[in-house]
């Protein structure tokens, strides 16, 4: 029986080590996929997977991570809930589509809308908050069009891959997505 929060085209599930760890230890190593991420510039080695699998398997205030499947059980990425403040009713969102042959399909809004259904409705958190680098513009498109709004920009912001890029903030309320 499948279990998890489903959107229309994915699945949120808890992480399993047997099914996604070794996808998780080399989409994060693939320099393409992690072309506009924050991660992915320093090597990740199987025992800095491991902890980072051991420590958002536990029981955890701060950080829910979940593996992306298809409805039919395939698992193709990552999503996760980061800096969950409690007290304020935030937390940063991340997301990662490792099959790029899935890219521009649609897989990643779902996912984002699934997670928030998730965030706000089971959780009750109230503004979820996301960066994005200006040049990801699939990652933006994916954002806007399940419901982010940008709040602004700072020039230069990140080094990435050869140059400073300049950082988005987005955000999303609960109360304008209930609307
Ligand atoms: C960002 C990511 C999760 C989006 O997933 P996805 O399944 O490709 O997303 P979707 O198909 O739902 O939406 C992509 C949007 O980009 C558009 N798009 C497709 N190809 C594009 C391209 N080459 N350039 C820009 N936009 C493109 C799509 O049309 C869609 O927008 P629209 O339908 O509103 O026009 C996925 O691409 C990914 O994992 N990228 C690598 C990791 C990453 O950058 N994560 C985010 C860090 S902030």
């Amino acid at each position: 029986m499948p279990y998890g929060w489903e959107g229309e085209k994915t699945r949120l599930v808890p992480l399993d080590r047997e099914k996604h760890f070794d996808n998780a230890l080399r989409w994060m190593n693939d320099p393409d996929l992690t072309a506009w991420m924050l991660s992915g510039d320093y090597p990740l080695t199987r025992v800095g997977e491991e902890e980072f699998f051991a420590r958002v398997s536990r029981p955890n205030a701060e950080d829910v991570v979940f593996a992306v499947e298809t409805l039919d059980g395939r698992h193709i990425g990552l999503t996760g809930l980061h800096r969950i403040d409690h007290r304020h009713g935030t937390a940063l969102t991340g997301s990662l589509i490792g099959l790029r042959e899935l890219w521009g399909q649609g897989y990643g809004t779902d996912m984002i809308r699934a997670r928030t259904h998730y965030a706000t409705n089971v959780l009750g958190l109230r503004l979820l908050w996301s960066e994005v680098m200006v040049g990801n513009d699939r990652s933006l498109r994916a954002l806007l069009r399940a419901g982010y709004r940008e709040a602004g920009r700072i020039p230069g912001f990140y080094w990435k891959r050869g140059a400073y890029r300049d950082k988005i903030m987005l955000y999303l309320r609960r109360d304008d997505h209930a609307a």
